[in-house]
């Protein structure tokens, strides 16, 4: 391969590494791809004839480049061959992926299983360069190299703009959702150690002994999340405690790092119920999920905290908006704020209404989920979407992925 007067940066093999490489056959984006080359004063020969398949090929025999830009044909074929790329590709290469495909559901499955950039064709310089910008920062939400693509839980955090909204709900069902229906292995962590309701709503015995590695982080491996783990099922563990209320307990950010640090391998999808205090230990949460999830009410009172939330994701985390999402609706009758002045008030529409329902009351009275005692009323249903709004799709339509089938054979599935 010729580099021609590409600027260079040296790989972990001390060979040089170049900055981005991109594989299309498509005459508009190479185009666009050409400016971008001038731009940034690299060689045309990083542009090269082919799609993704073609990546994978080319990365047998060469080194990967920093950012790697791949064209995409089909939804079907890309699991397969982000698969392929990910076994080629030398640790480190970020990927932007560009196509056709104008299915949301598609790009949140690339963004879920660490695509950094999905570009729709066409486009322009501009998002093209915005895309390259983002996946070069050395921020958190970036992507993930491509050859760790698949092997890396995806974190949800689920906040209540007030107390009683129903954050916990929307966790335990969603997780619920993810695990049963969905068949994605979930974790659900309550990160309230000492008022935590999970394990309550789930009618499970609340694990002890957490406080101890919140205090010490550093006991926290992967045999102690093992130990304290409570597996509901084949795809569902929570992690729950319920701690003495005598004293504060002081979980720190490190102890939010070491459980994302140990239970990120062990599961695809991991649902935080957070509590609305903000500690350290809830920040680091917030700050390094990939979602946030604001569980909120049509009210006044609502509305202000879903702000306060909005603005703190948006101004001081610098992390994308939290996902809204109003439940109990209809409970307030005629007194309830209009939806759309509420989404005027905080600027975003709500995509996921819950209407309120006795079913949820009488469930969690008695320790059942929702969506498994009462699976086809609406709120249930809304709870599904929600849930496929993160995985991407529903069970039967959800790519397979060569890793996921060596995973399963690994945990011991078929
Ligand atoms: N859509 C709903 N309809 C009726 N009751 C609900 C609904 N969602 C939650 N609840 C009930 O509201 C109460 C508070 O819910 P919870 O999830 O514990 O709120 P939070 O975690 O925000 O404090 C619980 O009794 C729960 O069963
Ligand atoms: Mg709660």
């Amino acid at each position: 391969m010729n580099a021609g007067n590409i600027k260079t940066q040296n790989n972990k093999n001390g060979d040089a590494a170049m900055p981005f490489m991109a594989f299309t056959n498509d005459s508009e984006s190479i185009v666009v791809l050409k400016q971008f080359a001038l731009n940034n004063s690299w060689a045309e020969s990083i542009i090269h004839s082919g799609d993704i398949e073609t990546a994978a090929q080319f990365l047998k025999t060469n080194h990967s480049p920093r950012v790697l830009f791949v064209d995409v044909t089909s939804q079907e074929s890309t699991p397969a061959a982000l698969d392929a790329l990910a076994d080629v590709c030398e640790p480190g290469t970020k990927v932007i992926v560009s196509g056709k495909i104008n299915e949301y559901s598609f790009y949140c499955w690339l963004v879920d299983v660490g695509v950094s950039s999905y570009l729709l064709k066409p486009f322009t310089i501009h998002s093209l360069e915005a895309a390259y910008k983002k996946t070069t920062e050395t921020s958190v939400n970036n992507g993930t190299p491509a050859a760790e693509l698949k092997n890396h839980a995806k974190i949800i955090t689920v906040i209540g703009a007030r107390g009683g909204v129903g954050a916990t709900t929307v966790c335990v069902n969603m997780a619920w959702i993810m695990a049963n229906n969905l068949n994605h292995k979930t974790a659900l962590l309550d990160f309230d150690p000492q008022f935590g309701t999970v394990s309550l709503a789930l009618d499970l015995e609340p694990g002890k002994g957490l406080r101890d590695a919140l205090e010490k982080p550093d006991r926290i491996d992967g045999l102690f999340i093992d130990r304290v783990m409570v597996k509901v099922d084949d795809n569902l563990s929570i992690l729950s405690t319920e701690e003495s209320i005598e004293d504060t307990i002081t979980a720190t950010e490190a102890a939010a790092e070491a459980l994302f640090k140990q239970t990120q391998p062990k599961f695809s999808y991991i649902i935080i119920d957070l509590p609305r205090v903000l500690s350290p230990f809830t920040r680091y949460a917030l700050a390094h999920s990939d979602h946030v999830i604001c569980v909120t009410e049509y009210t006044i009172a609502g509305l202000r905290e879903s702000l306060r939330y909005l603005e703190y994701c948006r101004d001081i985390l610098k992390i994308a908006p939290p996902v809204f999402v109003a439940n109990r609706v209809g409970l307030a009758g005629k007194h309830q704020m209009p939806k759309d002045e509420f989404e005027k008030g905080l600027g975003q529409k709500i995509k996921f209404d819950i209407p309120f329902v006795l079913d949820a009351h009488a469930a969690a009275t008695v320790g059942e989920v929702l969506a498994e005692t009462a699976k086809n009323i609406p709120a249930t249903r809304v709870l599904h979407l929600l849930a496929e709004h993160f995985t991407g799709s529903a069970a039967e339509q959800k790519p397979k992925t060569k890793l996921d089938s060596i995973l399963a054979l690994l945990k011991g599935g078929k």
